[in-house]
């Protein structure tokens, strides 16, 4: 892996078979991160039999790429937005819902043994310098209508304009945490397949997953995915974003453990502290853009690095990551069955948020599967139409959609000649009428693969930083070989043998 994060260095590796040949359960699973497995967990605990299939390794996709942050309210676009869109009681049901599933994952990890580190800390959210003071006073009043104890910001070595913490909110090691419990899934009887890629879901009497490996026939199917995959009405509902991340040592005093959310006024930064084998690290995530509409992103680390130099006494770097998140257009994730689905769930839209998210699906689908009532079913139904508050975003999105699709189509070239196409670079290029996506590796060798994206056929742009292909339409993203590395497409960019 070029970027591992934090908890890939301090967590061990899975070795969970690949599927081989066919099967049969109540409930089959796609994808590995935190709502695979723990829906996988509460459907198991239920008596339900349950296979989980992970095209990678088990908490490789978004979950151990995220801060292992937990808490109540919502963290990027805030709280109010979602009272500003709905009103004071969504705004209840949102925090009571995730302080459920904060609770939820201190409880499993506590009753199962699993040792990841989880310990209630605060959560603190300020602006420097006066800049973005009106939004963390909009959050702190939100905080306050949802029920919230608001308490005096935490010390920060910087002047703060404006602040508040929330108490008893936690931090844990989301990869420990999510591999430990696959532990115990699979020790007691659930099937885990690693390697192993879902290419369809077929719906009738029953459903079929069909994968690289096998084919997995169940009588209901949840998109643990991030995104579901396929072609989903909620693709035009979703907004895809990266964001980055790094870890360093300091030679200096390390902040009290907590979440510290610095707003700026076009920027906001996530900063916390995590124990890993170098030891203790200081870790900020921020810098975020759209996926694929960012091509100058290279220097996206360098910028991280120097907002934790201006703020700490730096001694060393030595954890460099990304992540992508999902924003919603109407500030809720959707959670459940999809429109036109009637045995397949999905959950999406968690923004900066998976980790309680991605729980509070697995407890809410779970229910749903078991046909038990659940209190946020309706908060989160992802079938819902909400055309108020959810049509700035749609409106924006599905231009940007439209506009990305016909100006690539129309003028995405990056160059001319595959000379132009420099050692450790990626661009797109017209040979033989064909968009290509062509990469030179340091050593001079040529990959190339079509540039056109196999979710819907968008062209694909070059991410520097991390050296893949990335779909702005809804956030497909892609190795230099063309496998897919995550986002809704199923299928990898055509390999190009000859160029
Ligand atoms: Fe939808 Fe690429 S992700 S077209």
């Amino acid at each position: 892996m070029e970027n591992p994060s934090v908890w890939r260095d301090a967590s061990p590796e899975t070795t969970y078979p690949q599927l081989r040949g066919d099967l049969n359960v109540d409930v089959a699973i796609i994808g590995g991160g935190i709502t695979g497995i723990t829906a996988a967990y509460l459907l198991s605990k239920a008596g339900k039999s349950v296979a989980v299939v992970e095209a990678r390794k088990i908490g490789e996709g978004a979950t151990g790429f995220s801060t292992g942050n937990l808490y109540a309210t919502i963290g990027g676009e805030g709280l109010h937005n979602v009272g500003s869109k709905f009103d004071a009681n969504k705004m209840k049901e949102v925090v009571n819902s995730r302080a459920a599933a904060i609770d939820l994952i201190e409880q499993i990890a506590g009753n199962e043994g699993i040792e990841c580190s989880f310990e209630r800390v605060p959560w603190t959210l300020f602006s420097v310098e006066g800049k973005s003071e009106s939004f963390v006073i909009k959050e702190k009043e939100a905080a306050e209508t949802a029920g919230l104890e608001v308490f005096p910001h935490i010390s920060y070595p910087m002047p703060v304009s404006e602040g508040f913490s929330l108490q008893n909110q936690a931090q844990f090691n989301p990869l420990k945490y999510v591999t430990g419990l696959a532990t115990k899934i699979y020790s007691s009887g659930c099937q885990i397949f690693e390697g192993t890629r879902a290419t369809n879901v077929k719906e009738g009497e029953t459903c079929v997953v069909e994968t690289t490996s096998g084919n997995i026939t169940a009588s209901q199917v949840i998109m643990a995915t991030h995104t579901p995959k396929g072609i989903y009405f909620v693709h035009t509902l979703l907004e895809a974003y990266r964001e980055y991340a790094v870890g360093v040592t300091l030679k200096g005093e390390y902040p009290a453990a907590g979440v510290y959310w610095e707003m700026q006024s076009s920027e906001h930064y996530s900063v916390r502290t995590a124990d890993s084998p170098k030891g203790k690290i200081l870790m900020a995530l921020g810098q975020m853009h759209k996926v694929g509409l960012k091509e100058e992103n290279a220097d996206s680390f360098e910028k991280l690095e120097a907002f934790l130099r201006e703020r700490f006494d730096v001694a060393s770097v030595e954890y460099r990551w990304s992540a992508q998140q999902f924003k919603p257009a109407d500030g809720i994730p959707y959670i459940g069955k999809s429109i036109a689905d009637n045995k397949t769930y999905i959950a999406t839209g968690f923004a900066a948020d998976g980790l309680t998210y991605g729980t509070l699906a697995a407890m809410i689908i779970s229910d749903q599967i078991q046909e038990i009532e659940n209190p946020w079913s309706k908060t989160y139904d992802a079938s819902r139409i909400t055309p108020l508050a959810s049509a700035s975003k749609f409106a924006k999105e599905n231009f940007t959609v439209a506009y990305e699709l016909a100006k690539d189509w129309l003028f995405k070239e990056d160059a001319n000649e595959l000379s132009e196409v420099k050692p450790n670079e990626g661009k797109v290029i017209k040979l033989n009428g064909t968009k290509c996506a062509v990469y030179r590796n340091e050593s001079g060798s040529l990959h190339a693969v079509s540039a056109i994206c196999p979710h819907m056929g968008c062209i694909v742009h070059w991410n520097a930083a991390e050296k893949s292909w990335d779909c702005p339409c809804h956030g497909s993203r892609f190795a230099i070989d063309g496998e897919v590395l995550e986002g809704p497409a199923y299928n990898p960019l055509k390999k190009l043998n000859q160029i």
